[in-house]
């Protein structure tokens, strides 16, 4: 039987869980990466929503070298893994990892007393736990803490517009599996089983047009969608 996990830790092991995404997600480190470049290098301020193991934590403080970033994730196991590689990396004065519930954040956010100074907030494979009146008001939230032209991007699945499509992506990301020499029965037995914990359930999927709707009612302007795979976008604006 699998383990009882928080949404969005994935692995029942959070040490499988470096390797394992890079399994079943295609183009896990370019998704990744097209946020990073996203980011402003001249940065001083980036908040990190669900931060995981740190791997995009890694790949920020390395592009902008006057950044200092507050990452919140509410899996202390993640957490953990994140401090450790960020101290191995030399990064440890430029990183803040905080154990907290994003979905909390957006409803309370003077509870945290984060400085709403951030240049930019990130976000990749978390956001999507949230229903979607939390994903639209955490948008809002985002947006009160940044600065004046700040940043907002996020990398998620999102939900397919048509069964049509839907098969597509399916089949896409198979043939990507096979293609790779990936063996998912393999993977999978390290995955955990996880129900709801905080403001997170399983997949709440919304499409990329809802999405982009809830950052423009948010108030981003120039909302674009700088990178997509099949079902898997980067999104977000200014
Ligand atoms: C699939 S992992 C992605 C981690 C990292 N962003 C990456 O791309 O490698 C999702 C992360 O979001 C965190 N998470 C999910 N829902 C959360 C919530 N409501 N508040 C804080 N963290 C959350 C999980 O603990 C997990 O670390």
């Amino acid at each position: 039987m699998s383990s009882e996990i928080f949404p969005g830790e994935v692995f029942a092991n959070a040490t499988d869980f470096d390797q394992g995404i890079r399994q079943l997600l295609p183009y896990y480190d370019e998704m990744l990466d097209a946020i990073t470049r996203c980011v402003p290098s001249t940065s001083s301020r980036i908040l990190e929503l669900g931060c995981g193991t740190g791997e995009l934590s890694l790949k920020l403080l390395k592009r902008c070298p006057d950044a200092e970033i507050i990452a919140l994730d509410y899996s202390p196991r993640m957490l953990k893994l994140a401090r450790k590689k960020i101290k191995d990396a030399g990064y440890d004065d430029r990183w803040m990892g905080v154990e907290a519930d994003f979905g909390e954040w957006a409803n309370y956010p003077e509870k945290y007393g984060l400085r709403s100074d951030f240049n930019a907030c990130v976000s990749s494979l978390a956001i999507h736990h949230l229903q979607d009146e939390m994903k639209a008001k955490l948008y809002q939230t985002v947006r009160s803490v940044l600065i004046e032209h700040g940043c907002f991007w996020n990398a998620d699945p999102v939900l397919p517009e048509s069964p049509q499509l839907e098969e597509v992506y399916k089949l896409a990301r198979e043939e990507w599996t096979v293609r790779n020499n990936i063996n998912l029965v393999d993977v999978r037995i390290k995955m955990g089983s996880s129900d709801t914990h905080g403001y997170s359930s399983q997949d709440q999927l919304a499409t990329l047009e809802a999405q982009i709707q809830m950052l423009k009612t948010a108030g981003f302007n120039t909302v674009a969608i700088p990178w997509k795979y099949y079902n898997i976008a980067v999104f977000g604006g200014f």
